[in-house]
């Protein structure tokens, strides 16, 4: 885990950015139920946690800079001994201030008592509105009493700002223990995809090889995933948001992997494609050179300096001309990219941020400009081809070939270091998959 001093070093950040007369609150996310009597194993909110370190759901996070009695306050739920013995321990208020740095702590089942009292004097909320209903019509009601009593010289905040964007712009920039831990979460899913890679055959559910990747993640540590992880065989693999995962991988078939690690709060994200059989057929190898292609030309865009669109932009040059070269589009190159032609083939974005959310926060245009890279942020290059089966104009051999590769990248201050390792190359994949690899003997 983060050391606290993370922690108070984000909140101490916060405060500055804040000013005077200010306050901020953050609620975690609520348990969500999966059906009766389950829940959904439990997350807390990525900016509360950010803020606190603090995983326990029903808990909210007061911010008051200045404040004499103490300028973070955390409300959580009490110790309860029966409570404990069914759904497990509790930090309780004690350990709110002793473990996780709070100043102050008072039980969650009293925030309606003492919240206005923090509010009143206090002329800027900082506040995340429209993320959690139940939670913003509280904070109208805190607001409202104040107002009541304005009679009698109580004063009500008069200013309500968004406090997602300030947080959201710190999170975009990793910190050197922040870097340490992606690294960790890179790591973990790159020795997952190559553990796949081996264990793949043909007859296996697409649902067994996702069993592996999870289990090889868990036993580095990795405990959750970030995301549903994606395994698709054949056509499977052509469609983007595939989870059902549920058919059997054939030989002669790719199968698109899309799967990435949580560890300590922080995701990766990574993907890679490769033949059930071990041996690309020529036409798979065609569309993968050329993602392969594609993806480094994206990658060489990352350094400051750049904007955000360029990788994206060089992705599309290059798997635009390469489609024509295969004769799967027709035209003028620079036709087809301007009226987007390429779009039968390759629907989303190049990248995303990342960061303790796999797409994570963080403005992509700064006004209507592209903003433009920085040391400190993390995102993904993950440019793809997809060609369905029953494609348009498209002969018959280049159906069902579905290819990403996705990549985790560190924007530094020389240009950007690549965190994920799972091999890529051809030669490099056909060789661990026939247990030809140097690393096979290991
Ligand atoms: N795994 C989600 C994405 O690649 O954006
Ligand atoms: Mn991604
Ligand atoms: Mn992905």
């Amino acid at each position: 885990m983060l050391r606290k001093t993370e922690f108070a070093r984000r909140r101490r950040q916060l405060m500055s950015r804040m000013g005077d007369y200010s306050i901020a609150i953050l609620p975690t996310a609520p348990v969500r139920q999966r059906n009766r009597d389950i829940d959904h194993p439990y997350r807390p909110d990525s900016d509360f946690y950010y803020l606190t370190g603090f995983a326990e759901p029903e808990a909210v996070a007061v911010i008051i800079p200045g404040r004499e009695h103490g300028e973070y306050i955390l409300f959580c739920r009490e110790r309860d001994a029966a409570r404990e013995t069914w759904d497990g321990l509790r930090a309780g208020l004690e350990g709110a201030r002793e473990i996780y740095g709070a100043n102050d702590s008072f039980p969650i089942s009293d925030i309606d008592e003492i919240l206005p009292g923090l509010l009143e004097k206090r002329n800027r909320v900082y506040y995340a509105m429209g993320c959690n209903q139940d939670f913003d019509q509280q904070v109208m009601n805190w607001i409202k009493q104040l107002r009541r009593q304005s009679r009698s010289g109580v004063h009500a905040p008069s200013e309500f700002i968004a406090l997602d964007q300030m947080l959201h712009e710190m999170r975009l920039f990793k910190s050197a223990a922040e870097v340490k831990v992606m690294c960790e979460a890179a790591a973990i899913s790159s020795a997952a995809h190559l553990a796949a890679m081996r264990h793949c055959r043909a007859g296996l559910y697409e649902y067994q090889l996702e069993g592996e990747i999870t289990y090889q993640m868990q036993q580095r540590g990795g405990r959750h995933v970030a995301y549903p992880s994606i395994v698709g065989g054949g056509g499977n693999g052509c469609i983007l948001h595939y989870t059902d995962n549920n058919k059997k991988l054939r030989n002669g078939d790719l199968v698109l992997i899309d799967a990435g690690a949580e560890y300590d709060y922080y995701a990766a994200d990574i993907t890679r494609t490769f033949p059930v059989s071990g041996r690309f057929t020529a036409e798979q190898r065609a569309i993968y050179v050329l993602v392969l292609k594609a993806q480094q030309a994206a990658m060489a865009e990352v350094k400051p300096g750049n904007h955000w669109n360029q990788p994206h932009e060089a992705a599309v040059r290059v798997l635009t001309k390469g489609l024509v070269e295969l004769g799967l589009l027709k035209g003028r190159v620079a036709t087809l990219i301007r009226k987007e032609g390429y779009k039968q083939f390759y629907l989303h974005r190049t990248g995303h941020w990342l960061g303790m959310d796999v797409h994570d926060v963080g403005e992509y245009k700064i006004g209507d400009v592209w903003r433009l890279f920085e040391p400190g942020m993390v995102l993904t290059i993950e440019p793809g081809l997809y060609i369905p089966a029953e494609s348009k104009n498209v002969d018959k051999r280049w159906w069902n070939i579905g290819v990403r590769i996705e990549d985790n990248l560190l924007v530094t201050k020389e240009g950007h270091r690549v965190l994920t390792t799972a091999p890529r190359e051809i030669a490099e994949i056909e060789a661990i998959m026939n247990g030809k690899h140097p690393s096979e003997s290991a």
